[in-house]
């Protein structure tokens, strides 16, 4: 049975910061934050939205009722969890509206989890041919101002419906992937932004997506020729242009042009939004999807997905015949157009607004945000939703 991605969407916030007035605020070399890092702006996500939001206003774009209807099982990746307890995924079921007769979890492993949850998916449709399963991946990336992470924050989430005979890729089975106890980035449960160590995690992550790239050619039986093109896990675009260029060393200069060329159209997404955890290898594939004009149907995709801490996999992907007629480019631009630049001060003052800890009682103005599903306060411990569409 062929299974994969029926379709996929993104969210993202309203507002985001020029990486040149970040690098001015912080006395660096704007060349660092957009060429060295490769980062040209950073989305900045207010108080009204969360890991649930997110998630929920990227679900909501792209499902129509025939979908709201068939998903039985909502499959939340995240590592900005709002509660130890009760699963994200709950409250999407709720706002969504979706199908009562659904299973919804949350599953963490870092950036990985995203992956996790279509393995689930792929597992699940594998013994129930007509189910329908939503796939979400949604995280606020926080490492604290003045910070060597900061320039690799964002926000955002990316929805995935999962099916058989899927019109946008079908996943292949063949997978390899592998589990390292490293402490390159970690989030205790009483802090609010990510412990990391930068160098460490990029050596890691390097050395996971080199070892796993090379398991699956032995496996398979295949050289790079195989590859129509090459996504990553993409805290920040560099980072995915570093592993790109480790395994390019000893190729054709053909190939190494072939595959940087491709690499910087569909870098472009994940440039302008920043790192958003579990969502970020599937915003490079949204991406490239949109913006690579070339990429015929049959072409072979390559994935290659890491979580700090670490796992990584690394899996193939086959686009469909006539998969750009199932994307949702437009709406992407217009949300990524209609979206205002604020200064470093104004995203100071937003990144500081947080909830103070235990607080039970709370309500936030939602008129400034266009987001339909937003996150409204807390009554008696509990958060409140608002869906403006219902
Ligand atoms: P840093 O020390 O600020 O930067 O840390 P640097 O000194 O390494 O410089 C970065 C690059 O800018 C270098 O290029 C410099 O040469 C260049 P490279 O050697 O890398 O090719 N540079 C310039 N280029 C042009 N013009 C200039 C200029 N000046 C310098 N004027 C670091 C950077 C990424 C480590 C830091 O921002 C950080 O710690 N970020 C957070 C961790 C992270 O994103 N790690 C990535 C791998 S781990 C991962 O992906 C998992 C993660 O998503 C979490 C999860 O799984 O949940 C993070």
């Amino acid at each position: 049975m062929k299974i994969g991605i029926n379709k996929i969407g993104f969210y993202t916030p309203h507002m985001y910061i020029d990486t040149e007035d970040l690098a001015i605020a912080r006395g660096v070399e704007p060349g660092k934050f957009k060429i060295g890092i490769g980062q040209d702006k950073m989305a900045v996500v207010p108080k009204t939205q969360d890991a649930v939001t997110l998630a929920a206003n990227a679900a909501l774009s792209i499902l129509d009722q025939e979908d709201i209807d068939a998903i039985d099982y909502v499959i939340f990746a995240t590592e900005s969890g709002i509660d130890h307890s009760k699963a994200a995924g709950v409250y999407v079921h709720q706002l969504l509206g979706l199908n009562e007769y659904c299973r919804s979890i949350e599953v963490k492993q870092a950036c990985y989890s995203g992956t996790a949850a279509i393995q689930i998916a792929k597992g699940h449709i594998a013994l129930n041919p007509d189910s329908k399963v939503l796939v979400l991946s949604s995280d606020i990336s926080r490492y604290g101002l003045n910070t060597g992470g900061e320039i690799t924050q964002g926000a955002g989430a990316v929805a995935m419906l999962i099916t058989r005979d899927p019109k946008v890729m079908v996943i292949e089975d063949q997978s390899v992937y592998k589990t390292e106890d490293v402490m390159d980035f970690w989030r205790p449960l009483y802090s609010e932004e990510a412990f990391v160590h930068g160098k460490l995690s990029v050596i890691q992550y390097i050395k996971l997506f080199q070892d796993l790239f090379t398991a699956y050619k032995e496996k398979n039986q295949v050289t790079l020729a195989a590859f129509d093109g090459l996504l990553f896990h993409m805290p920040y675009t560099k980072m995915g242009l570093k592993a790109l260029k480790s395994i390019l060393e000893n190729e054709s200069e053909q190939e190494q042009e072939r595959l940087i060329k491709q690499f910087n159209i569909g870098k472009y997404y994940n440039e302008i939004v920043g790192n958003i955890y579990t969502g970020s290898l599937y915003l490079n594939l949204i991406s490239l999807l949109e913006q690579d004009t070339e990429l015929k149907a049959g072409a072979r995709l390559g994935l290659f997905s890491y979580g700090s801490g670490s796992v990584g996999e690394f899996f193939t992907g086959i686009l469909q015949k006539n998969y750009r007629d199932h994307l949702f480019t437009e709406q992407h631009q217009q949300m990524l157009q209609a979206r205002e630049k604020i200064s470093v001060e104004q995203y100071e003052k937003v990144f500081m607004d947080t909830i103070p800890n235990g607080i039970g009682n709370i309500e936030f103005d939602i008129s400034n945000d266009p987001a339909p599903i937003c996150f409204a306060g807390i009554k008696d411990h509990m958060r409140q939703y608002i869906n403006k569409e219902q």
